[in-house]
């Protein structure tokens, strides 16, 4: 791997050249305006900056990334900073600088005969969501962090979600892009066109590079039409083999028509009860496990509801569902996605807990869920398997929350033990170990392992090329090279 960039040859220069570029509300300095920035959302990485940054828009980015090069400093790209794997937070040398994207935050243009959407970094997934809204279209992509996760972040990670089982990943989403490349360079690859065959699709390569390869700083999306009617149901089930046998039931009629499909254990759904304010399970017994299915559609007069109810009666007739609720008004169905949204945060508070956000062939998950929740009791007497996520996808959070009475330090001291052992069980099955949240710091040790040999090679290939003294996010992504 590329060597360690050299310390900023001059500081405080390098810091007054930043601010005459970004103006005095561009450049934070003081430790209390940066400490928001250095400590990642699930208060697992704390690191420290030598600045953050604030640039206004893509002349800005790329004067200050052409500055930072030219010293040598190391640059953070941030988002909304709802990383799960530790994927925007500064080390803690103090060397590096953060730069946020949130004040590019201009949706440029909604195109309603190219249904697509020009966008910014830092424009906010919900935001952008409701724009797409308003015009009479959908942006279909759905995160739990929605609110706070930008575009930007969302295609460096190529964030996935509750719609990918319909629409792809933000990768599928992507039409064109502006990227600022490490050395300040401007990348215009902001074309909205369905065929471009001319040579290798390098917007692609930001698309999951989690800003290793430079800032994304616009992008064209391609949207969809709005949903007119759209179903919504909470299912319970007996195991994981139940959800499957239901999906299943659902895509041999009509897969076009499931827009989300998410499995939820009964131990998940117990926290959110009991500890997310408004929060109440619609079914007459709590279940060892439930699936919510929503089904939606573009043409008016399907009659989908009829759909729905013919198939869950079909699946309660041959024991695979044991009860559902299907919602009757758009509040009840914020309401059961409230039940599937809240439960990282219902984690959070229950405790310190371990995410596993792992992916198999979709019919290897029922085994992926029996074989991880007794490989985990079998390592911690008393731990809280909490798996859940996007079934439909084969992706599952095989999240495990501490025992009630074990310290949360204990606990998190044996993280790599739990991510081990379930690690091992998604190898088995032709799995990865890394679904949609990315590799961030969290899991470089495990790009090794996982993606060794020529695919491993062929990544550090790419980032020396555009990145050749490691600037750009170092220490995310790739583990440690081995000496030559
Ligand atoms: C979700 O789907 O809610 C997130 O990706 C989850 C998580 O692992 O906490
Ligand atoms: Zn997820």
């Amino acid at each position: 791997m590329t060597a360690v960039s050299p310390p900023p040859t001059d500081p405080a220069r390098l810091l007054e050249e930043l601010g005459r570029i970004l103006g005095p509300t561009g450049v934070l300095t003081a430790a209390r305006d940066m400490d928001p920035f250095c400590t990642d959302w699930r208060n697992l990485y704390h690191g420290r900056a030598c600045a953050v940054l604030r640039p206004a828009d893509t002349h800005e980015l790329s004067a200050v990334v052409r500055l930072c090069a030219a010293h040598g400093v190391p640059m953070v790209p941030q988002g909304g900073n709802t990383s799960m794997v530790g994927g925007a937070t500064p080390d803690d040398s103090g060397r590096e600088i953060v730069i946020c994207m949130s004040r590019m935050n201009r949706i440029r243009g909604i195109d309603p005969h190219e249904m697509t959407m020009e966008v910014e970094a830092g424009v906010p997934l919900k935001v952008a969501q409701d724009a797409a809204r308003e015009a009479g279209m959908m942006l279909p992509l759905s995160i739990s962090s929605e609110g706070s996760a930008q575009m930007g972040g969302i295609l460096a990670t190529n964030a996935g979600g509750n719609n990918t089982v319909r629409y792809g990943n933000a990768r599928e989403l992507l039409l064109g892009l502006e990227a600022v490349l490490p050395d300040g360079e401007v990348f215009h690859g902001l074309r909205r066109l369905r065929k471009d065959n001319t040579g290798y699709a390098l917007r692609q390569l930001f698309v999951g590079s989690e800003g290793t390869l430079g800032f994304i700083t616009r992008a064209i999306i391609q949207l969809q039409p709005a949903p007119k009617e759209v179903e919504v149901a909470l299912c319970a089930v007996e195991d994981a083999q139940g959800a499957l046998a239901l999906f299943s039931a659902f895509r041999a009629l009509d897969p076009a028509l499931i827009q989300a499909f998410e499995y939820m254990s009964g131990t998940g759904m117990a926290l959110v009860n009991e500890l997310i304010a408004g929060a109440s399970l619609p079914l007459e017994q709590p279940a060892p496990a439930y699936v919510l299915v929503e089904l939606a559609t573009p043409r008016p007069g399907t009659d989908l509801r009829a759909f729905m109810e013919g198939v869950l009666a079909d699946a309660m007739e041959k024991g695979i569902v044991t009860d559902a609720v299907m919602a009757e008004s758009e509040t009840q169905r914020a309401n059961l996605w409230k039940l599937r949204e809240e439960h990282a945060e219902a984690q959070k508070r229950a405790g310190a807990s371990v995410k596993n956000d792992v992916s198999v062939p979709v019919a290897r998950v029922p085994e992926l869920i029996a074989r991880a929740t007794q490989a985990c009791m079998d390592l911690i007497p008393g731990i809280r398997p909490a798996p859940f996520g996007h079934l439909g996808d084969g992706n599952i959070h095989f999240n495990v929350v501490q025992p009630v009475d074990m310290p949360a330090d204990a606990f998190l001291a044996r993280s790599h033990d739990i991510m081990d052992a379930v690690a091992d069980i998604v190898r088995d099955l032709d799995g990865s170990f890394s679904a949609e949240h990315g590799v961030g710091q969290l899991k470089p040790y495990m790009m090794a392992e996982w993606r060794g040999g020529a695919e491993l090679a062929t990544m550090r290939r790419i980032k020396e090329a555009l990145d050749p003294h490691g600037l750009m996010n170092p220490g995310k992504i790739f583990p440690p090279a081995a000496p030559r």
